[in-house]
């Protein structure tokens, strides 16, 4: 991915947070999924009374992904914080580390922003090592 790809992907992250549902921990994070096909699917983390039905940006961003038939990624940029502004970070928490490698390989590109023009670069293979896996 050039320069102006992983700036355009961080973008819709950072704007996807904009719609976070985060009333209990006030810390709003946005993904940006890019598709094997070159499109951006994004999501917001909601979270909900109780915490245990509450739901990472990433996970909403590959549900509603496979959800409109979509399971090859290329990349995927995160960006989050509380409202004073972005954190360096905001990584994918475990679980949704094992939901990106559900779907995803090791040379996933993840994107960890912190701002429109700052962001560090990894593969999932990187931060999801000897992933679990049944069908190997
Ligand atoms: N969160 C995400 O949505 N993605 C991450 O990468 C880290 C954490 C959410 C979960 C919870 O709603 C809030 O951020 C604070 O942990």
């Amino acid at each position: 991915m050039n320069h102006e790809q992983i700036k355009a992907l961080t973008k819709a992250a950072i704007e996807a947070g904009q719609a976070a549902y985060a009333p209990y921990s006030a810390f709003k994070v946005g993904a940006a999924l890019l598709t094997a096909c070159g499109e951006i699917i994004t999501g917001c983390n909601v979270e909900i009374g109780g915490y245990a039905s509450s739901c990472c940006a990433e996970r909403v961003a590959i549900y509603k992904a496979v959800s409109g038939g979509k399971r090859a990624f290329a990349a995927v940029a995160i960006a989050g914080g509380p409202d004073s502004g972005l954190v360096a970070d905001c990584f994918p928490c475990g679980v949704c580390r094992q939901v990106l490698a559900e779907f995803c390989g090791d040379d996933l590109i993840v994107i960890v922003a912190e701002s429109g023009e700052k962001w560090r670069e990894f593969t999932l293979g990187e931060l999801f090592p000897h992933r679990f896996a049944e069908n190997v």
